[in-house]
This record gives structure tokens, sequence and C-alpha cells, in this order.
């Protein structure tokens, strides 16, 4: 069979476990697929750094270029540009995509939708909420025959971390978020995460997909944890609460409410006993009834093993000549009314 080339976009925290992934399990995921999926090259800024176990030969900064040679482009830049860029040059050269960036799908995500519908590829996305969580799948697919009426869960690793390494050791909140740095689960800048704009993203993205309808950004209620203090952790465990970065998307007598907000939860509440870098996401639908989605929701190697989902199904359609889910009809869809949110 004809290898499918596989170009990446980003080679850091992310970036650098699907290579490794690519690399070592390139035998077992040819047989997955029934087409080798070879690398083709890995776009970064700095060509000289040196990556543990990349073949240097494969780094460029000609992102442009790479996407332009490829069936499978993944992006794991993060932020708005040039990642946008790149996936719709990728999509117009007929690539299908796989991102993580769940900043740019929040903001700008019915854009490439329908460049995908128009070319006839597939964007996949499944690690752009809760790290290894499978749940845009799930509520993308599996629930689109039901109709979700509820999602509450804790989608941002850093805060959770943070929160976490306030109660148990005492940190203040600057030398929390470091440690969640240096373990990579925090955004490039964790000002996305502290002040909860990358768990917004998240909560506009699941609420979109649940809800059928397109969930601008500005529309999510927001807010982070920057206020929390070490006094308040405490505070809250001496009433048998532990503080949580909450994201709920609902459905409501006016419309749909998205928000995004510190809460207290009981010690008796499974959410509470969420720790470290792990996520958790409750969805109560109409017919399913309630499930519970749990696991590592930051760091590379589980965001990789998302990215990776996706290249498989990503690649498998295109052995195969079929699609995945389309999102293309956002464009039409209604939008969430400001005053409902
Ligand atoms: P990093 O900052 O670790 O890596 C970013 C990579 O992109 C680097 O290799 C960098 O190159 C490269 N890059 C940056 N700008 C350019 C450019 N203009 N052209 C080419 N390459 C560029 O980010 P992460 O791996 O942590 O995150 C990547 C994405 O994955 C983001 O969208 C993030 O939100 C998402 N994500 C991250 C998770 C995590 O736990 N870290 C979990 C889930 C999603 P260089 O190495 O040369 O600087
Ligand atoms: N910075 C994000 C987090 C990465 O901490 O959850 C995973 O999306």
């Amino acid at each position: 069979p004809t290898p499918l080339r596989v170009a990446l976009l980003g080679c850091g925290v992310v970036g650098s476990q699907v290579a490794r992934l690519l690399r070592e399990q390139h035998d077992d995921l040819a047989a997955r697929v029934g087409a080798p999926l070879d690398l083709v090259g890995i776009a970064v800024r700095d060509v000289d750094v040196p990556r543990e176990g990349v073949d240097p030969a494969l780094l460029t900064t000609d992102a442009e270029g790479l996407v332009a040679r490829a069936d499978i482009v993944v992006e794991v830049i993060g932020g708005l540009e040039p990642a946008r860029s790149l996936l719709l040059r990728a999509i117009g050269c007929g690539a299908s995509v796989v991102t993580a960036n769940k900043a740019l799908l929040a903001e700008d995500g019915p854009t490439l939708y329908a460049a995908a519908d128009a070319a006839g590829v597939d964007v996949y996305f499944e690690a752009a909420v809760a790290g290894a969580i499978p749940i845009v799948r799930p509520v993308r697919e599996s629930l689109a025959g039901d109709r979700v009426r509820r999602i509450v869960g804790i989608v941002n690793g850093t805060t959770n971390y943070v929160l976490d390494q306030m109660a148990t050791e005492r940190l203040d909140l600057d030398a929390a978020v470091a440690q969640a740095q240096a373990l990579g689960y925090a955004e490039a800048d964790p000002t996305a995460d502290v002040e909860g704009y990358d768990a917004a993203a998240k909560a506009a993205i699941l609420a979109s997909l649940a809800f059928h309808m397109r969930v601008p950004l500005e529309d999510v209620h927001r807010e982070g944890i920057t206020a929390i203090t070490a006094e308040d952790v405490t505070w809250a465990a001496s009433t048998g609460h532990v503080v949580k970065l909450l994201a709920i998307a609902e459905r409501t007598d006016d419309g749909v409410s998205v928000r995004v907000h510190p809460a207290l939860v009981p010690t008796t509440h499974p959410l509470s006993g969420v720790r470290g870098a792990f996520n958790a996401v409750f969805v109560e639908a109409e017919s399913a009834g309630e499930l519970m989605f749990y696991g590592r929701g930051a760091g590379g190697a589980p965001t990789a093993s998302a990215v990776l989902g996706d290249v498989v199904s990503a690649a498998r359609n295109r052995v195969l000549g079929g699609r995945g889910p389309v999102e293309s009809s956002y464009a039409d869809l209604p939008v969430l009314p400001a005053s409902a949110a």
C-alpha cells in the first residue's frame, strides 16, 4: 500500500511525543491503518535545538512547504497564527488535519470546518479537550443521536494541579504554576490556564458539539483562579470542601449557558477526588442518562495518545475512501445569544 505522509507542526511538549509514538509504533500503526504512516517532516521555530529521539533531518522552518507535501497534517504549535493559516493551507492542499489547538477551534473552528468540508477532508481534534480523555468523540459522535442536557467538568489540568498543590503542599499560586510549567501541563502563556481562558475554550468546544450551535468565546462567562488564596483553600478544607475550577455547559429555559469559574465542591462529590493534572467530565443526556469520563488532562504523552488516535482515524478514512464527522453546517447553525450566556 502507498504510505501516508504525515507532517508534524510543532515539536514541543506534545509534538515530541507524537513524533516518538509515530516512530516507535510505526509497524503497529501500519497494520492498524492498512498503510504505513511516514513522518515526512517536523516544522519548528529553531532547527538547531537538540531534540531527543528526533531525526534532525526531519526538522524544518518551512512549515508552508511541509504542509503542501503531506496527506495528514498534525498541528501542535498552538495559538491562532500561524496555526490557522497553516491548517487552512493544508486543507486547501487536500490534507486531512489533526489539531490539539483549543484556542484556535474555540475562536475560529467554523472556518476550519467549512474549509475541510469544501475540500472533502477530515478535521479531528480529540486532544483539544481534556488531554487523553476521549470526550470529543463521545460528544461529537456517540451522543449525536441523544439530547445532551448538561456537561460539568474539570477540563484544565494546570489549575487543578495548582489548586491541589495549594491544598496539600501549601504552595502559593506562583510556585505551583511554575511546577505545572515544568511538568509540561501549562500553556505557552500560563495566563491562559490560570485566568480560565483555556477552560473557557474547551467549554465552548464541548457546548457547540453537544448543543449543535456556535458558541462564541465572548459568550462564555469566565473567571479564573488568580483570586484564590492559600487561605481560601485551607478554609474550604475546614468546611469539608475543595476548590475546583469547573466548566459548565447546560441547557436552560432561555437557551444555553456556558461558564467557567471556581467552585466549592463537597469532599463527598466525585469531582473533589480529581487530583493533580487529571480531568473529569460528567455528561447528562436525555436517553443515555449520566456518563462520567476521567483521566490525564494534560502532559506530553497523554495528549499525544489522543492525537495519535485522531491520526489513525484520519488515515483509515483516507485508505478506505471515507470521511469522519462533518461540522461544516456550523456556519448555518444558531449562534448562542449573548443574553443566554
Ligand atoms: P510547546 O510550546 O511545548 O510547543 C510548541 C511547538 O511549536 C514548539 O516545538 C515550537 O518550536 C513550535 N512552534 C511555535 N511557533 C512556531 C512557528 N511559527 N512555526 C513552526 N513551529 C512553531 O506547546 P505544547 O506542545 O505544550 O502545546 C501544543 C498545542 O497542544 C497547543 O495548542 C496546546 O494548547 C495543545 N495542548 C497541550 C497540552 C499539554 O499538556 N501541553 C494538552 C492538550 C493540548 P520550537 O521548539 O522551535 O520553539
Ligand atoms: N494547559 C492545558 C491544561 C493543557 O493544563 O489543561 C491541556 O489542554
